[in-house]
């Protein structure tokens, strides 16, 4: 904990009082949360769209048009994400779950950390850069079964493959849409960690939950669309910081 420590406390036993009486808390996540396992925002400081104009590197019909230069960026991204480990964010979100006040994470991130973390109720709202999909056949694949070294990967049919993820222009898959909605209709509380709630459909799961009468507790050390508008909680500090912290402190209130 480092700024205002009294101040952070409180909202920190705020938050556990919180989620250790809701009946129903689901988390919505964002690339922030995987920032101190060293996989960049996309957006704010060093964001990866500085580098990469999303609009040039993350649409659909860019991929299709050329999609070996999208693959150059993709493999960078891949380089960081292949290496990443879970931190004390996801770890503080699975010790949630395991403590039975956690229903599921939505999370917008590809990097499949949550599931590495011990977290078993994981909607990937953006899909799974793990695994790969042909545009053409629809043929599904595990990054583990195409050798990286065939560039850009491609498919039995001989199409190039894609990740299987949501790029811009693309729909969100139905299944996780479906059942991201089904949780936050029925939650009562949302924990928003690591979002700067700027892209839609995920940016409107929270003031959805907030229509409901769902209480709003959000994690990020900077204020986003969210903080003034509909946060009931807002912990201006890092998942890394405050989700452990969090999660402590609920375990001790479910003891008492
Ligand atoms: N802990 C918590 N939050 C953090 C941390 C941290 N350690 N570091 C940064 N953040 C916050 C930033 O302040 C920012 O608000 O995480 C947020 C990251 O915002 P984005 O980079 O915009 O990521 P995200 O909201 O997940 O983007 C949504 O945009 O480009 C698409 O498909 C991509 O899923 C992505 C979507």
């Amino acid at each position: 904990m480092t700024r205002g420590d009294s101040d952070v406390q409180g909202l920190i036993e705020r938050a556990a009082e919180k989620i250790a009486s809701a009946r129903k808390a689901v988390a919505l996540t964002g690339a922030g949360i995987s920032v101190d396992s060293g996989i960049p925002a996309f957006r704010g400081t060093q964001g990866l769209w500085d580098k990469y104009d999303p609009m040039e590197y993350a649409t659909i019909d860019a991929f299709v048009a050329n999609p070996v230069k999208i693959w150059t960026m993709l493999r960078e991204l891949g380089d960081l994400i292949g290496g990443a480990k879970p931190n004390g964010g996801h770890a503080g979100l699975a010790e949630l779950e395991s403590l039975g006040k956690l229903s599921s994470i939505v999370t917008q991130n590809v990097d499949g950390l949550h599931q590495a973390a011990g977290s078993s109720s994981v909607i990937e709202f953006h899909g799974n850069g793990r695994r790969l999909i042909c545009l053409s056949c629809k043929r599904r694949y595990d990054r583990e079964q195409i050798p990286m070294d065939s560039f850009p990967p491609m498919c039995v049919c001989f199409n190039v493959l894609k990740p299987d993820v949501v790029f811009f222009g693309e729909l969100i898959p139905m299944h996780a849409l479906m059942a991201a909605h089904a949780e936050v209709e029925e939650c009562d509380l949302m924990l928003v960690v690591g979002t700067s709630a700027q892209v839609e459909p995920a940016a409107s799961l929270p003031y959805s939950a907030k229509s409901r009468g769902a209480t709003i507790i959000e994690i990020n050390p900077e204020p986003t669309p969210l903080t003034h508008n509909i946060a009931d909680i807002a912990i201006h500090e890092s998942a890394t910081n405050a989700l452990p912290a969090i999660a402590a402190a609920v375990r001790g209130l479910l003891r008492e």
